[in-house]
């Protein structure tokens, strides 16, 4: 189910961005697998959290502790029901909780030229670094670095 909207919000999303071969065929052998091992393997420290919409996934959020920094590895919001709170609410209750296991800063990779993304970190106080190539899922992007100095701050920003 994680698996399907993630392929649906990259295909949505990313179309102008990602192969369009990748994004028809090869995707769903990256994103598949991805999400089987991460539900089913070793238990990692942080959160998956979802938000459905009657019995319908509407989005997630899956971020991961590392040390004393909880990196948001994923934020996917359903297409069509973007822009009505779901996504800072997704943010917000994943910070909370990876907050209470022991995370102070809080960083993500968002691909650089998905501008939409970019203004909604930056409406929650994010600090945004400058571009660098990076590899995910078999595809070379121009990513940059989104982080929060301190996690407080990106709950607060999430719950105002
Ligand atoms: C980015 C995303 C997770 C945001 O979730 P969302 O539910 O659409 O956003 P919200 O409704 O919670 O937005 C919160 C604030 O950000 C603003 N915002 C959200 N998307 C925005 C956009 N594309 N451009 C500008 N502002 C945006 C909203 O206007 C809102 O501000 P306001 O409360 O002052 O009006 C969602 O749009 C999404 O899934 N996008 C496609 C996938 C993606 O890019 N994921 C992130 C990968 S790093």
């Amino acid at each position: 189910m994680i698996a399907d909207l993630h392929i649906a919000s990259w295909r949505d999303a990313y179309r102008d961005i990602l192969p369009a071969d990748f994004l028809a065929n090869g995707i769903e052998a990256e994103l598949g697998p991805h999400w089987a091992a991460t539900l089913s393997g070793r238990r990692r420290a942080g959160a998956v959290i979802v938000a459905m919409a009657g019995r319908h996934l509407a989005g997630f959020v899956a971020a991961w502790r590392d040390g004393v920094n909880c990196h948001v590895d994923n934020l996917h919001v359903r297409p069509g029901m973007r822009n009505a709170g779901i996504g800072r609410a997704l943010l917000g209750f994943a910070a909370q909780r990876l907050q209470d296991q022991g995370t102070v800063t809080a960083d993500l990779w968002v691909i650089a030229a998905n501008q939409g993304a970019l203004r909604f970190y930056l409406s929650l106080g994010a600090e945004v670094d400058a571009p660098t190539q990076r590899e995910t899922f078999g595809q070379v992007v121009i990513d940059r670095r989104v982080h929060w100095p301190s996690i407080t701050t990106l709950i607060a920003a999430c719950a105002r």
